[in-house]
C-alpha cells in the first residue's frame, strides 16, 4: 500500500486583498470565529496518518509559529484560575508536529512547494492551500480523506476539483477528463486559468491535492514563467503520463482568501457553533426582515 506521512501547507501570501489587517498580521491568521485560518487548515489533517505538516510562511510570520507553539504563562494563568476548558482549547494548537519554512520571495505555487523540500524530499505529500477551507460533518468524507484514500489505492497523484460555470472557470486550474469510473476521473490535460472558450470542462481545481513521490525533482527542472513557477505545469506532465487523477468531494469549501467567501464562513461557522449558534441564526432572521 502507498503511505502518506507529510502534508505541505503553502501559507505565504501577502494578503493584500485584506489591508489594512493584513499589513501586521499574517494571512492566515485572519481569524474565522476564534480560530486562525490556518488552524482549520492543520485540523484536516488529524486522523489521516500524517505524521508532519509543513507550513510555507512569508518573511516576518512569526506569529503563525508562536500560535503552534508553547504557551506557559498564559497555560499556569488558565489553570490556576480554573479555566481548564479554555486551557485545553489552548493545548489543542499544540498537538501538531508543524515544521515552518519561509518563502522569501513570492515566486508562484511551485516555488512555495520547493521551498519544503528539505522535509519531504522526493516523498509523496498531501497539499493544502492555506486560503481555502473545507468542512465535511455527519458522514461526510473529509476531502483530504478521499484524496489519501484514491492515491493508497492506486499510487497516482489526485487533485481535488469542483464544478463551476461562467466568469468562475478562468479562476481557476481547469482540467480536461480521458475517462471517469467510480467518481475517479482520470486527467488528460490542465490549463491554469483559461479564458471560457479554451476551457476543456467545468472541472475545476480546489486546493487540495496528493502528490506522488519524485515531483520535488520535476518542480527544480521548472522554467519560470511571469516570473513565476507554475505547479500546473507539473501536473499537465504528471496527466499526459495518464499519472493524474482527480475526484469531487463532500462538504462545503469555503474561499477564505476572498473577503465574501471569508464572510460566508464566518456566518456559517457561527451557525454551527454552540456557544453562539442559535443567537446567530436569531439574529440573521431578523436582520433578513429588514434587507
Ligand atoms: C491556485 C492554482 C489553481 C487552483 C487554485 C485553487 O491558484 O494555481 O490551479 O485552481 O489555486 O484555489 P491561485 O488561487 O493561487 O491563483
Amino acid at each position: 500500500m502507498y503511505n502518506i506521512k507529510k502534508a505541505i501547507i503553502p501559507a505565504a501570501g501577502l494578503g493584500t486583498r485584506f489591508l489594512p489587517i493584513t499589513k501586521a498580521i499574517p494571512k492566515p491568521m485572519l481569524s474565522v470565529l476564534d480560530k486562525p485560518t490556518i488552524q482549520y487548515i492543520t485540523e484536516e489533517l488529524t486522523g489521516v496518518g500524517i505524521e508532519e505538516i509543513i507550513i510555507v510562511v512569508s518573511p516576518g510570520s512569526d506569529v503563525i509559529r508562536n500560535h503552534f507553539g508553547k504557551a506557559d504563562d498564559l497555560e499556569r494563568r488558565l489553570l490556576a484560575d480554573g479555566k481548564k476548558e479554555l486551557y485545553d482549547i489552548e493545548k489543542e494548537t499544540q498537538k501538531f508536529n508543524v515544521k515552518f519554512v519561509v518563502q522569501e520571495t513570492a515566486n508562484g505555487l511551485a516555488g512555495a512547494i520547493l521551498c519544503a523540500e528539505q522535509y519531504v524530499g522526493n516523498e509523496p505529500f498531501a497539499l493544502l492551500l492555506g486560503d481555502e477551507l473545507l468542512f465535511a460533518e455527519g458522514n461526510e468524507k473529509p476531502c483530504i480523506k478521499r484524496l489519501i484514500e484514491i492515491y493508497q489505492q492506486t499510487g497516482k497523484s489526485v487533485i481535488a476539483t469542483m464544478e463551476v460555470f461562467g466568469d468562475d472557470v478562468s479562476k481557476y486550474g481547469n482540467i480536461g477528463i480521458r475517462d471517469e469510473k467510480d467518481g475517479v476521473m482520470t486527467v488528460d490535460r490542465i490549463l491554469e486559468k483559461p479564458s471560457i472558450n479554451e476551457a476543456l470542462s467545468n472541472n475545476a481545481i480546489i486546493g487540495r491535492y496528493v502528490i506522488q513521490s519524485g515531483v520535488m525533482d520535476k518542480l527544480k527542472k521548472l522554467t519560470p514563467r511571469k516570473n513565476e513557477l507554475y505547479f500546473t505545469d507539473v501536473l499537465d506532465e504528471l496527466a499526459e503520463k495518464g499519472d493524474l487523477l482527480a475526484s469531487g468531494f463532500e462538504g462545503k469549501r469555503y474561499d477564505v482568501g476572498d473577503k465574501f467567501g471569508y464572510i460566508k464562513a464566518n456566518v456559517e461557522f457561527a451557525l454551527r457553533s454552540k456557544e453562539i449558534g442559535e443567537d446567530t441564526k436569531n439574529y440573521i432572521k431578523e436582520l433578513s426582515k429588514k434587507l
